[in-house]
């Protein structure tokens, strides 16, 4: 079983982690398109040619036998010219407004996620949906995922930005406050520690990780008993640089070669 994971950069790693607790028999290729980071400031024809180019390149070239947009950015716009293109399945993330919907008391809710997830009509689809009766706050956050980027490749995290791009997202109408703060991108949950002090209040926080692992062994099927741990994956980036200092760790830590 060869799982190809891709994102945009390293946030796709948050998905990946919870993919390979469920199928750590399995071969895996986390590929991050480095060369464009970050997808949040793409036009959307852009992103979807970018997308389409790299992921069906590495298709083509090590023939996996599924693949995970593990992005809200792109999932949001390219898995229907994804699934018209190839025929191996697809498995995307997109923002977990269904279940901050059903776990929401207060009735307020926020979605963090890139400025294009935020754009899109997809977004707002699912809150027409499944928000009906809340009302939820869409926040935009144009460096979120760089910061959790450089905290992967050993900078510590930038703790201003973090509390100034959050603070939006925490609102309080008529004694009722944010309870459920939706990640929507990938990368936020490698800053989970940081979220979680710099929060002004305490909220439940949904990574919607586990859930996506769940779907693919749905579509893979689960880890045969006795089955022998998968070889080292590989780690590639599509700018060509070279792993280096605390990120060769972080990767090593999950069984990737850079
Ligand atoms: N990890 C990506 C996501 O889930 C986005 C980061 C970026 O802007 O490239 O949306």
């Amino acid at each position: 079983m060869h799982i190809l994971v891709f994102d945009s950069g390293l946030g796709g790693l948050t998905v990946y982690d919870d993919i390979r607790k469920l199928r750590p028999d399995a071969r895996y290729t986390y590929l991050a398109d480095d060369a464009v980071f970050p997808y949040g400031r793409l036009e959307e024809d852009a992103l979807v040619a970018r997308v389409q180019a790299v992921v069906g390149a590495e298709i083509a070239r090590s023939k996996p036998d599924i693949c995970v947009i593990a992005c809200n950015t792109a999932s949001t716009l390219v898995l229907p010219h994804l699934r018209a293109a190839f025929s191996i399945p697809f498995v995307g993330t997109v923002p977990a407004v269904k279940p901050a919907g059903l776990a929401t008391r207060s009735k307020l809710f926020s979605v963090l996620a890139t400025p294009g997830t935020v754009r899109r009509d997809y977004t707002r689809g699912l809150i027409e949906e499944f928000a009906a009766g809340c009302a939820v706050t869409l926040v935009g956050c144009p460096g979120l995922a760089g910061v959790a980027e450089a905290k992967l490749r050993g900078t510590a995290a930038d703790r201003a930005v973090i509390a100034a791009e959050i603070a939006p997202a925490f609102v309080e109408v008529e004694g009722r406050r944010t309870d459920v703060v939706v990640l929507a991108c990938t990368h936020y949950p490698l800053l989970m520690d940081e979220l979680a002090a710099l929060a002004p209040w305490p909220v439940t926080w949904i990574d919607p990780a586990p859930a996506i692992a769940k779907r693919v062994t749905q579509l893979v099927g689960k880890m045969a008993e006795g089955a022998a741990p998968g070889a080292a994956g590989r780690a590639l980036f599509t700018s060509g640089r070279k792993a280096d200092g605390a990120l060769v760790t972080a990767l090593a830590a999950r069984g990737l070669a850079g």
